[in-house]
């Protein structure tokens, strides 16, 4: 380990052992293909080689973004915040051909203790002023309150940012964190690790192929008995994962958010959500439950259609994914109607459609690695978090005052007429 970090700061802001909770925490764990932390320390390894997916974003990678890094040795990037998730960073990045150093930057010396343990080369900075010298990009991993001021301070140095989800807490603030890379012409990528997972990447394609007939709607559930954060409620802590899956499976933003919180727990924070999106195109609707009061862990994501549903189990250890050939129709025309059933029902076969063995982490910090290098706009840009924060504001909006809250209202637009136009939109949703 270089440049050790000053001994004398501050001690941890999570419990002892909060880095080692991937089977009682709260929080998801996309990083692997099995929910395993376990299994997946030494999977990582196993799946860094030939077996990588490439990357699904061929479309969507186009357009040049920030000026192309030219460091030879490869990319030197921080790591700012190294608690329970930014050490799955760390861990990975040191799998990169593209990244030459890694740097631990955490006010708490033990968390750089812990990894050089792992990684003696670990460089290590108590804070980002001191690391900023030394780094082309960070990845921010700390509490979303901290991620606005955290980023800024990077981008007006000219560092490329990876931010973990959520991007802010505001629309406001990542708007602003937008156009500050945008003027620095660096790179600002959000952490939506799900749209780096092979079964998100089958869900959307399931969609966009129309495998499942008209599709009726979605539902996601992510609960657990869960770690409660300092900074945020359940909202912001859980559904960033759950708005970022919709809408990449969906390929679309929705036009309005209903939701419902509670506090049972913790008087400040919200620790149960029901979410409902509505979706224009396709014409669906969405149902997200988050939940840090939960007894059972349960990370699904299930999408019925009128030919089929499928469920996603992330999970399973086996059998993540299973597209039922099921369905439910309403006979024709009914000769006798007190006898017969109204409706009629289709059992066919469960298919259990292949899956790529990738780590979603380690392609998700690949595709940041490849677009500093190379200009891409990043699959999951600052744009996508933008869109993930607005229906998490709109979502804030609706529980406080009970009511149905367009994205309109967050996004702000369109300015003159609105109210006309809001009417109309609202007749659309409520008409279906
Ligand atoms: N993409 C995903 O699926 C996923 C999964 C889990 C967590 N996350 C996100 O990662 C972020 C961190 O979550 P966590 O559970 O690892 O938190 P954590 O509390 O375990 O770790 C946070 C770390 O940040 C450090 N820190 C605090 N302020 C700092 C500062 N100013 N500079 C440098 N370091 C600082 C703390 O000392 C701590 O080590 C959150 O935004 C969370 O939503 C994303």
């Amino acid at each position: 380990m270089h440049a050790a970090a000053d001994a004398s700061t501050e001690s941890a802001d999570r419990p002892v052992g909060a880095d080692l909770r991937s089977d009682e925490s709260g929080e998801p764990d996309p990083t692997l293909p099995e929910d395993s932390e376990r299994a997946g320390q030494e999977q990582a390894e196993n799946l860094s080689g030939d077996d990588s997916p490439s990357l699904p974003i061929s479309e969507t990678s186009t357009q040049q973004s920030a000026a192309p890094a030219t460091n030879r040795a490869g990319l030197r990037v921080g790591v700012v915040g190294c608690g329970y998730w930014g050490s799955k960073h760390v861990r990975v990045l040191h799998t990169l051909e593209m990244v030459g150093t890694v740097a631990v930057i955490d006010p708490n010396p033990d968390r750089a203790l812990q990894l050089s343990r792992n990684y003696p080369a670990l460089e290590a900075y108590k804070d980002l002023d001191e690391a900023i010298p030394h780094v082309d990009a960070v990845i921010i991993a700390t509490s979303p309150s901290t991620h606005k001021p955290l980023a800024l301070k990077a981008i007006a140095a000219g560092v490329h940012v990876m931010v973990e989800k959520p991007l802010a807490t505001t629309a406001a603030d990542a708007r602003e964190m937008i156009a500050a890379a945008k003027a620095a012409g660096v790179v600002l990528m959000v952490g939506h690790t799900f749209e780096y997972h092979s079964a998100v990447w089958q869900l959307r394609e399931m969609v966009q192929n129309r495998e499942l007939g008209k599709l009726y709607y979605l539902e996601t559930a992510r609960l657990n008995l869960g770690l409660y954060q300092r900074d945020c409620n359940v909202l912001f802590d859980l559904a960033p994962n759950d708005v970022s899956i919709v809408n990449y499976v969906l390929g679309d933003m929705p036009v309005s958010v209903q939701c419902w919180t509670s506090r049972h727990a913790n008087p400040q924070l919200e620790d149960v959500a029901y979410l409902r999106l509505h979706y224009m195109d396709p014409d669906v609707t969405a149902n997200i439950h988050v939940s840090w009061l939960n007894p059972d862990k349960v990370r699904k994501v299930t999408m019925v259609g009128s030919e089929k549903m499928v469920v996603f189990d992330d999970l399973a250890t086996q059998e993540r994914m299973k597209v039922h050939d099921k369905g439910v129709s309403r006979p024709p025309r009914l000769v006798d109607e007190l006898t017969e059933p109204p409706m009629s029902y289709r059992y066919g076969d469960v298919v259990l459609p292949h899956l790529v063995m990738n780590e979603p982490l380690m392609v998700e910090d690949e595709h940041f690695a490849e677009c500093i290098l190379t200009g891409l706009t990043p699959l999951t840009s600052g744009a996508n978090g933008l869109a993930v924060v607005e229906v998490l504001e709109a979502a804030q909006m609706s529980a406080r005052e009970g009511r149905e809250v367009l994205i309109e209202e967050i996004a702000g637009k369109p300015e003159k007429g609105s109210a006309d136009q809001h009417r109309e939109t609202m007749s659309r949703l409520r008409g279906r």
